[in-house]
């Protein structure tokens, strides 16, 4: 979709902010672009809607070569969000976000009426906001008519500097959440730039790490912090990798465990049975719908084993539980908050698919790496991995 092929960005002083640059963005890609101050980011993000034209090589979108493109036709195609937002401080909420329709020749009432709606998709009420001017609003709200301003003509590609830069952490956090939540549904192309490493490996499907005018390593989040491609990289992600990597990492079929399963109306015998042909220490017990209702130890309904009860006399309730899906981070913080040496892990119908353990876990990380697809020696993984937890 976004294509850059040897890129290269001279100014007129000399400086050269970016050098060779080549990578590709696929459509409905999210690309965050992180580094330090000064490596050439926004560079690159002003030269895919030619606010900056390249010294060299070319960028393609769509296959077309940008530089025969009007610069007007092709921001038509990119909605730009940047930091300080850029309102207009004389508009009203509802006629910056109507900006771009406006500039279209849209009617008044169906400009109007877009406007509302996209104030509504980014979590503002437009009878409440529509009428304010910009510094009526908070950072974060300010941020979200940016968003969807850049939204109001649909445009396929979305093109983000540090558009959350100047707000709190939480606030960010909530934005980080809310746009990740609007992508999921619009599957825009997004050019995302940052220089926060945890905002890029959150927000990302890919991510690529400069250093000075150049992409050290263009990759998944948690094959960047699993197997950094230099000592800068790992420098840059910073010593904690590995639990960054625990929040890009979600639960898969393939990791979980798989304990004998017993109904709260079993008999105890048959229960006792099932569970001493399995050598489990504990069965996860189900209700009459197939749903979580917790645990039963096996010492306990084999001692039981004469009595004439059910699996429901003796099981425990079990609380520790989480969709497939959720990041490792949350399985493991889960862990941690119900004390608990397991959790349950249901499918998106909520039926049992299986338990995580903590040693599951640390394989899931280790999963993580991507080691096979990226044809990497696995006693190097398995040392990486040694060293990270
Ligand atoms: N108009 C300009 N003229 C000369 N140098 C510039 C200009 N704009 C940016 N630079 C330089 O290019 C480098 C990259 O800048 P920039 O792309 O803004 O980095 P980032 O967004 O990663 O902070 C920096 O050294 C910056 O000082
Ligand atoms: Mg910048």
């Amino acid at each position: 979709m976004i294509r850059f092929e040897n890129v290269t960005k001279r100014y007129a002083d000399g400086t050269v902010a970016v050098e060779g640059l080549s990578f590709e963005v696929a459509e409905g890609e999210l690309v965050t672009l992180v580094g330090p101050s000064g490596c050439g980011k926004t560079t690159t993000m002003k030269m895919v809607n030619r606010l900056i034209e390249p010294t060299e090589g070319r960028i393609l979108v769509d296959g077309a070569d940008i530089a025969g493109v009007e610069p007007v036709e092709l921001r038509r195609r990119m909605g730009y969000v940047i930091q300080q937002t850029g309102l207009f401080p004389h508009r009203t909420v509802l006629d910056n976000t109507a900006t771009v329709p406006h500039l279209l020749g849209w009617p008044k009432a169906r400009r109007r009426e877009r406007a509302r709606e996209l104030l509504d998709l980014v979590g503002l009420d437009p009878s409440v906001y529509g009428d304010r001017y910009p510094d009526q609003l908070s950072g974060g709200q300010r941020q979200r008519v940016g968003v969807a301003r850049a939204l109001a003509a649909d445009p396929p590609v979305l093109l983000m500097d540090e558009p959350f830069g100047a707000v709190d952490p939480v606030v960010r956090e909530h934005l980080q959440n809310e746009f990740l939540r609007l992508q999921s549904r619009l599957h825009k192309t997004v050019l995302f730039v940052t220089h926060d490493i945890e905002e890029a490996v959150r927000l990302g499907d890919r991510i690529a790490v400069y250093g000075e005018g150049r992409i050290e390593q263009f990759d998944r989040p948690a094959s960047v912090l699993g197997a950094p491609a230099s000592p800068y990289v790992a420098d840059f992600v910073g010593a904690d990798r590995g639990l960054k990597r625990l929040s890009v990492t979600p639960i898969e079929h393939g990791d979980l465990e798989e304990p004998p399963t017993v109904h709260l109306s079993d008999r105890l015998d048959k229960a006792a049975e099932r569970m001493a042909s399995s050598g489990a220490r504990w069965a996860v017990v189900l209700d009459d719908a197939d749903e979580l209702h917790g645990w039963v130890s096996a010492g306990v309904v084999a001692g039981a084993g004469q009595e004439s009860g059910t699996v429901g006399d003796h099981a425990r309730r079990m609380e520790a539980w989480l969709p497939l899906g959720s990041s490792l981070k949350q399985a493991f913080s889960t862990m941690l908050q119900h004390d608990a040496g397991w959790i349950a892990v249901l499918d998106s119908a909520d039926r049992f698919v299986g338990v995580l353990t903590p040693a599951r876990l640390h394989a899931a990380l280790r999963r993580s790496v991507g080691a096979d697809a990226r044809d990497l020696d696995r006693e190097q993984v398995a040392l990486e991995s040694i060293e990270d937890s």
